[in-house]
C-alpha cells in the first residue's frame, strides 16, 4: 500500500497542535532534510509558538549557518543563530572514541545549549528530526545516533526539563523527502543529500580540533561541488587519523589522508559505492591533495554493510 503523505502531514499538524496546546516550543535546524522538514511542519502547526534556532557548533560545513538562515528567511521562517562553538570544541577536546565523541555532542547539545535556551525562552517542548532508521540503528546497537534519547534510557523531561516531540519517527529518508514535497519545501532543501546532526565530527576519525575541522571542511566543499551532479544518495569527505609519506614542494612530507565516499542508497540502511568516472575521481583527488597538509586522497568502495556510511 502506498502511503498518503498529504494525510500524514495533516495528521501530524493536528497532533502537534494538540500536544503543544498553548505552550511554547523550540527546535534546532541543522540544514539537513530531516530538521528542515520538522522546522516547516512545526511552523505550519504552531506559528508564533515555535522558535527555531541554528546552533553554530563549529562542526558545520563551509558558510552553512549563514546560508541556511538566509534560505529560511526567504520562506518566511525566522531562524536565530546561536554561537556555541566553544562549548562543543571544549567538550570534544581529547576524545578519540566514536561513541564518546557522539556522547559529548549529545550532552553539549541537549543539556548545556538547549537546557539554557529552553529556560531562556520558557519552552516546554523540543522538536526533533529523528527518523525511523536512527531509532532502529541505535536500538540494534550499531551506533548511538546523536538525537536518540528515550530509546537509550534518557528521560528528557527529567534530565533536561523539556518534552521531546518527534513527528518523523515513523518515516525513513525517502518518506521524509515525500513530506518535504507535500510541504512545498524548495528543491534546494528537499533534494539535499543527508547530513548528520553531529556534522563534520562524524567525518573526523580521531580528535576533533579546529585545525582538523578546517581540513575536512575544505575537502567537504570540494567533494560536494564536484559530485553534486552525480545523482548519488550521499557523498562526503572524511579525514583519517593516520598519516602517510608524500612529496610536497620537492620535500618529503608526512601528511594527512582524506577518504572520499559517494554512495547509492534508498533509505540509508544499506548502501553501495557509486562507480564514478576515472576522470572525476582524478579531478577530486587533484583538488583535495591541494589542501594544505593533505598528500593522499582515497576512494572508499565499501558497501553498507559491512561499513556504515559515516566513519564514526
Ligand atoms: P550510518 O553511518 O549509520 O549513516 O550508516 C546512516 C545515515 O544516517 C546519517 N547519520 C546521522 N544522522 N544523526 C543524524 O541526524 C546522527 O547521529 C547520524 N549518524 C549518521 C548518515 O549521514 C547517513 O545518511
Amino acid at each position: 500500500m502506498t502511503m498518503d503523505y498529504k494525510a500524514f502531514v495533516e495528521d501530524q499538524i493536528a497532533s502537534i497542535r494538540s500536544a503543544v496546546g498553548g505552550h511554547l516550543a523550540i527546535n534546532a535546524l541543522s540544514g539537513g532534510v530531516d530538521s528542515s522538514v520538522v522546522t516547516v511542519l512545526a511552523h505550519r502547526s504552531l506559528g508564533k509558538q515555535i522558535k527555531t534556532v541554528f546552533i553554530e557548533n563549529g562542526l558545520m560545513r563551509k558558510d552553512e549557518p549563514e546560508r541556511i538562515v538566509k534560505l529560511f528567511a526567504g520562506i518566511g521562517i525566522p531562524v536565530q543563530l546561536v554561537d556555541s562553538r566553544a562549548d562543543f570544541l571544549n567538550a570534544l577536546k581529547g576524545l578519540t572514541d566514536p561513541e564518546e565523541k557522539r556522547n559529548a555532542i549529545t550532552k553539549t547539545f541537549y543539556e548545556k545549549v538547549f537546557g539554557r535556551l529552553v529556560r531562556e525562552i520558557g519552552a516546554k517542548f523540543l522538536f526533533h528530526g529523528t527518523i525511523l532508521t536512527d531509532i532502529e540503528e541505535t536500538v540494534a546497537g550499531i551506533k548511538r545516533q546523536h538525537n536518540i534519547l528515550a530509546q537509550v534510557g534518557i528521560d528528557p523531561e527529567k534530565e533536561y526539563g523539556y518534552q521531546v516531540l518527534e513527528p518523523l519517527k515513523t518515516l525513513r529518508k525517502d518518506g521524509v523527502r515525500e513530506v518535504a514535497r507535500v510541504l512545498s519545501l524548495p528543491a534546494e532543501i528537499a533534494q539535499r543529500i543527508p547530513f548528520p546532526g553531529p556534522a563534520l565530527a562524524t567525518r573526523i576519525v580521531g580528535e576533533v580540533t579546529e585545525e582538523r575541522l578546517a581540513t575536512v571542511r575544505e575537502a567537504t566543499a570540494i567533494v560536494e561541488e564536484e559530485l553534486q551532479e552525480s545523482g548519488a544518495f550521499q557523498y562526503m569527505a572524511v579525514l583519517l587519523n593516520d598519516r602517510a609519506t608524500g612529496i610536497i614542494n620537492g620535500k618529503r612530507d608526512f601528511g594527512q589522508i582524506i577518504v572520499v565516499r559517494c554512495i547509492h542508497s534508498v533509505d540509508a540502511r544499506t548502501a553501495t559505492a557509486v562507480e564514478l568516472s576515472w576522470k572525476k575521481l582524478q579531478r577530486v583527488c587533484e583538488r583535495v591533495t591541494a589542501i594544505q597538509g593533505v598528500n593522499r586522497c582515497l576512494y572508499d568502495l565499501t558497501p553498507k554493510p559491512p561499513a556504515t556510511i559515516e566513519y564514526i
